[in-house]
């Protein structure tokens, strides 16, 4: 939401990890420059700033987005989730169990695009998977461990009946 518009800045309100935040802003910026510079949110990286690489990656109304090539004002109405807003998600857990955790690069677009993968389709098997992460790269180690989090996250999900209780240990 537009708050005021004083000529090069305009205040504006948006909706970031459930908070709501009054900043300033210029037309121009992307929202990945607006989360980290303005919001102090770091999780999401500036690597290829083109899209090409997914470390930028945040959750826009539950979807994937590359942050570097979304301006801040067109997710004004939308609720923006990033990393930092993950911090009780299952993926990130499973990363942790399954060694996936690799640079600081691209680890957290990796989360939060597994995230996103876990919500929208908790029956993904294997296809769905290497599709999905076709968003993200790195080109320095491999993507087994990273599969095998999102596989272990998306099994504990299928455990929670639809109370979100867990049926392992009923
Ligand atoms: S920095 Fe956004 S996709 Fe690479
Ligand atoms: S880019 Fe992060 S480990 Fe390769």
């Amino acid at each position: 939401m537009i708050v005021s518009n004083t000529g090069k800045y305009t205040v504006v309100s948006l909706l970031v990890n459930g908070s709501s935040q009054d900043i300033m802003i210029r037309s121009a910026d992307t929202l990945l420059c607006t989360l980290r510079n303005q919001l102090g949110l770091t999780g999401a990286k500036q690597a290829c700033g083109n899209g090409d690489c997914g470390a930028c990656t945040v959750l826009v109304d539950g979807k994937p987005m590359h942050s570097c090539l979304l301006l801040t004002m067109e997710a004004l109405n939308s609720g923006i989730t990033t990393i930092e807003g993950l911090r009780h998600s299952p993926v990130r857990q499973a990363f942790v169990d399954n060694w996936a955790i690799q640079c600081g690069y691209c680890t957290p677009g990796f989360i939060v695009n597994g995230h996103a993968l876990v919500t929208e389709h908790p029956d993904a098997e294997d296809e769905r998977i290497e599709e999905w992460l076709q968003s993200n790269l790195c080109r320095c180690t491999g993507y087994q461990e990273i599969k095998d989090a999102i596989k272990s996250a998306l099994n504990a999900n299928n455990l929670l009946d639809s109370n979100g209780i867990d049926t392992a240990e009923q």
